[in-house]
Parts: C-alpha cells; sequence; structure tokens
C-alpha cells in the first residue's frame, strides 16, 4: 500500500500500460484519474478500477482539454502526487514516406502533449511528487521505420532530464521509462505471423514480449518513495533488447 492518500494522473489509461499502471495504483491505495479521447473508453477504465478512480475525457494534444483536465481534478482532489504522462502514438513507416501531418500528429501527441501536460499539472502537483513519463526503448537504438517515432520519443525522455533539474527545488522527481516489445493494442503480439513474432523475440534477450503490468511495476517503483533518489534516468524495460545480443 505505497500510494495511500496519493493521487495520480494517468495520461492514456484507458488500455495497455496506463491501464495496468492504474490498476497497480489503485491496488496499492491510490486514487486515480485517467484519461483517453473517448468517452466510452475512459468510462469503461474507470468502471473497470472501481471507486477510486475518475474518468477524464482528455486529448493530450489538445491545450484546451489539459487545462479542463487539471480544473476537474483540482475540484475532485485539490493535488497530484504523481504524473505518469504515458498516452502515445505511432507512425510506423519507412522514412520516405512519412508526411508532414504524420510529422505534426506524431510531435502533438508524443512531444507537445507531454510537454504541456507536465506544464498544466505543475500548480497541482505537491512538493515531494514524481513525474514519469512513458518514452521507448527506440530512443536507445536505431530501428528503420521507427525514425519519426523515435525522434520524438527521445524528446520525451530528454524532458525528464531538463525537468528533472528544474523541479529539483520542489522535490519533484522527473524519470522516463523506456518500454521494448509490449504486448499491448498498441503493438498487439497476436497480430503478428508466427514468423514475424519469432522476429521479433530473437532479438530480445529474455525471448519472449514484455507484459503492460511489468512495465506498471517499474512505473509504480518510479513513482514511490523506494525510488527518492532516482532522478532524471530513464528506466529501460525491455527484456535486454536494447543492452545485448541475445546468444
Ligand atoms: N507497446 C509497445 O511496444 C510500446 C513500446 C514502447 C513505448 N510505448 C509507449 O507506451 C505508451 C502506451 O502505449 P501502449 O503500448 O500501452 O498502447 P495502448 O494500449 O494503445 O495505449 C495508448 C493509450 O494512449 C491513449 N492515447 C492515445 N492518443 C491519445 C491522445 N491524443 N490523448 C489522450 N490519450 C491518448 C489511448 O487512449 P484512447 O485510445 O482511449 O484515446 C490509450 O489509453 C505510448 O506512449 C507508447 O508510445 C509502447
Amino acid at each position: 500500500m505505497r500510494f495511500t492518500g496519493k493521487t495520480a494522473l494517468i495520461t492514456g489509461g484507458t488500455s495497455g500500460m496506463g491501464l495496468a499502471t492504474a490498476h497497480r495504483l489503485v491496488e496499492e491505495g491510490a486514487q486515480v484519474i485517467v484519461t483517453g479521447r473517448t468517452r466510452g473508453r475512459v468510462d469503461q477504465a474507470a468502471a473497470a478500477l472501481g471507486p477510486n478512480a475518475l474518468g477524464v475525457v482528455a486529448d493530450a494534444a489538445d491545450l484546451g482539454d489539459l487545462t479542463a483536465l487539471m480544473a476537474a481534478i483540482e475540484t475532485r482532489y485539490g493535488r497530484l502526487d504523481i504524473l505518469f504522462a504515458n498516452a502515445g502514438t505511432g507512425t510506423f513507416k519507412p522514412f520516405a514516406e512519412i508526411t508532414e501531418a504524420d510529422f505534426d500528429q506524431s510531435v502533438a501527441v508524443n512531444v507537445k502533449g507531454v510537454f504541456f501536460t507536465i506544464q498544466k499539472a505543475l500548480p497541482l502537483l505537491a512538493d515531494g511528487a514524481s513525474i514519469v513519463i512513458n518514452a521507448s526503448w527506440t530512443l536507445h537504438r536505431g530501428n528503420g521505420i521507427l525514425t519519426l517515432y523515435s525522434a520524438t520519443k527521445a524528446a520525451a525522455h530528454n524532458l525528464a532530464r531538463t525537468l528533472a533539474a528544474e523541479l529539483a527545488p520542489r522535490g519533484i522527481r522527473v524519470n522516463s521509462v523506456s518500454p521494448g516489445y509490449i504486448d499491448t493494442p498498441m503493438y498487439p503480439a497476436a497480430a503478428l505471423s508466427e514468423a514475424e513474432a519469432a522476429a521479433i523475440t530473437g532479438r530480445v534477450v529474455a525471448g519472449r514480449f514484455g507484459r503492460a503490468e511489468e512495465v506498471a511495476a517499474a512505473v509504480a517503483f518510479l513513482s514511490s518513495a523506494e525510488a527518492s533518489y532516482v532522478n532524471g534516468q530513464d528506466l529501460v524495460i525491455d527484456g535486454g533488447l536494447v543492452a545485448a545480443i541475445p546468444a
């Protein structure tokens, strides 16, 4: 029960790692606010999470939505102790085929969205709060067809470093996580052919996809007092994908 009495905002909390983290934090005593772009998915997630959750429809790329989100949190809870800036999107195409619209969409959610989510949450964040940004293993290792996505995630992690310094006087820690191949609706293992899945898992020392719950456990750690001296870091949760070549 590390989070009893704590309030946490998780953007993109309707599925995948965001929802798994919301479950983990609620199980450990937190009040959790989850966001998504549609009423149906937000309500479904909030209902699954139970009475200690609030669902708010808010597009992470829309500054008006972010302002309204923070107002709703202030009215209901008055403060935030944990922020998981998790909402993200991906365009997976060869570099030459990426359009300006693709670029604007990815930057709007993964960079602008994370930047202004944190900025607008700032007045609500208690001294000593924790911010975790969901980045990606692709910021550590080049991979064709992931140019745009990787660039946005590198920017997202860079925010963790600079904000760790800027927010340190308030005791607010800022870290990122870099998941590897995690089986979620964004990257569903079941949608791959056997050969495709084998090609992916063959790159991973652990020899398998990761689970959303495994990322949630790491986000919970970074959000807790146990990580009190961890700041400006990126925690890679990838089964060894970035660090080592399978034997
Ligand atoms: N899966 C992987 O292998 C992997 C690896 C590294 C990093 N990541 C990152 O992990 C994060 C979570 O992804 P996931 O894999 O858990 O996928 P997911 O299940 O598809 O979750 C994405 C979440 O983001 C929300 N979202 C998307 N665009 C949004 C927007 N503009 N405003 C608000 N919410 C938005 C979605 O909500 P609605 O659809 O309900 O709006 C959903 O809750 C993303 O930042 C992703 O880039 C994923």
